[in-house]
């Protein structure tokens, strides 16, 4: 049986009386991705207040590795609220946040001892792992790369990169931050190979440390192993390598954000794992909490002991509703099975997006990511890969009306990003492509591009 079932025009009249409202009632500002609104969720399905059912292809934008209400994650939570609802960590001391901190010292990467700090959302994480490597280095300087995105908060606005977006009308941004390239090899100069692009972008980052900002006043280099808004863009293993060994020489710390990509998105607990490279903190959020906020800072016990007592903290942090809902998620997540298995849907899914590409080829001119962590990059032509912004909307509004969520991502705006729960069974993976074929076949026919 189909997972997906519409019973209404798409968006049915329950949900545009309440996008109206919300329309009436929140600011335009607040981005909508869909006109659709959501009465429950299991699984990789969503059913609206229409009663159609979709599948689920966004996760809330990869917070759903484990799915949607996932029976252990549901559970802990009920026998949770009957007991304890808050206790903020700064008053008094709830085990299961400690639970959750000795489980993540024991699973982030690298031999050293760890410590691990709570807060709520990744913007959170990005501004406390800064605070944390200024405190521990007394420098000031933080190194950010292209294409990348941390946060809404002011800090983590100026450690994003693409401006009209995010950061419109909205600076001054904070001080201190400094971009460097980052290496896409999609966008490489034509003619020029893998490993020389990767060469030139080793080169590239060592002038950055002379042309933008001397190694000495850098405090972290902070990165997506893979780029989640940029558009799934994951950084060659090597130039991450080169990275760590400047670190290393000039004392700067590495941050590895894995608020996106991490919790098993590329088929491994955390996506820097796919480099062989160990950073000296990682930043988790996202599909930790299962749908709960929640967000994590793990690093080396030397780094993390820096701050003075009561430099960190926050009234929710550790929150024990989101504590048990992470507990009950990494359960599920450390699993070689449940990673391996993401790592088929990866597999399942990109055999799929390839054979897609091969059918359209003047319009899809990258297919790419780690693991299930996959995106299609649309252009309006292979050649000149000219970005198609319009052409990426068209094909997220057609697999809507066909039953299937998906989003956009990309500095250009052109991708389509697709980040389902990592419980999908083949067959729901299989009824998504095909959607996905049908619209694409829809728009590459309209644009005239078939
Ligand atoms: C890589 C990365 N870092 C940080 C954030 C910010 O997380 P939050 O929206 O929870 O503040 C995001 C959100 O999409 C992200 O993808």
């Amino acid at each position: 049986m189909p997972a997906i079932s519409l019973r209404t025009e798409v968006p049915g009249p329950n949900s545009r009386a309440i996008l109206a409202r919300r329309d009436a009632a929140m600011p335009p500002g607040a981005a909508r991705l869909t006109p659709i609104a959501i009465a429950r969720a299991h699984g990789a399905t969503m059913t609206d207040v229409d009663g159609n059912t979709f599948l689920d292809f966004a996760g809330g934008i990869g917070m759903l590795a484990v799915g949607h209400t996932p029976a252990n994650v549901v559970a802990a939570l009920h026998a949770q609220t009957d007991e304890l609802l808050h206790m903020c960590a700064i008053v008094a001391s709830h085990e299961s946040s400690i639970l959750l901190a000795e489980r993540l010292n024991a699973l982030a990467p690298g031999p050293a001892p760890k410590r691990t700090a709570l807060m709520n959302s990744g913007a959170e994480a990005l501004e406390t792992a800064v605070h944390i490597s200024r405190s521990y280095t007394r420098r000031q300087g933080i190194v950010v790369f292209e294409g990348s995105y941390h946060g809404r908060t002011n800090l983590t606005l100026a450690m994003t990169s693409k401006f009209n977006l995010f950061k419109k009308g909205f600076g001054p941004f904070a001080p201190e931050v400094y971009r460097l390239p980052f290496p896409n090899l999609y966008r490489r100069p034509a003619g020029m190979s893998e490993e020389a692009y990767v060469d030139w972008h080793i080169a590239q980052l060592e002038h950055g440390f002379v042309a933008f900002v001397d190694p000495t006043h850098v405090a972290a280099c902070v990165i997506e192993p893979v780029q989640g808004e940029g558009g799934f863009v994951t950084a060659p293993a090597r130039w991450m390598q080169r990275l760590r060994q400047l670190c290393d020489q000039h004392g700067m710390l590495l941050v590895a954000d894995e608020v996106q990509c991490g919790m098993g998105r590329t088929g491994k607990l955390w996506a820097i794992e796919h480099a062989g490279v160990v950073p000296d903190l990682v930043t988790t959020a996202k599909s930790l909490g299962a749908g709960l906020p929640i967000s994590a800072i793990i690093g080396r016990a030397d780094v993390m002991e820096a701050p003075h007592p009561g430099g960190l903290g926050g009234t929710y942090s550790g929150s024990p509703l989101a504590c048990v809902a992470a507990l009950a998620a990494l359960d599920t997540i450390t699993q070689p099975a449940f990673l391996a298995r993401a790592a088929a849907i990866g597999e399942r899914t990109r055999g799929r997006l390839v054979a897609l590409q091969a059918h359209f080829p003047k319009l899809i001119g990258d297919v790419r990511g780690l693991g299930p962590m996959l995106a299609i990059e649309l252009v309006k032509d292979p050649v000149t890969r000219e970005p198609w912004m319009e052409a990426t909307q068209q094909v997220n509004a057609a697999t809507l009306q066909r039953g299937l969520i998906t989003i956009r991502a990309g500095l250009y705006s052109n991708c389509v990003r697709f980040l389902p729960p990592l419980t999908l069974t083949d067959a729901e993976v299989d009824e998504a492509m095909d959607v996905l074929d049908a619209s694409v076949a829809e728009v590459a026919t309209k644009l005239g591009v078939a």
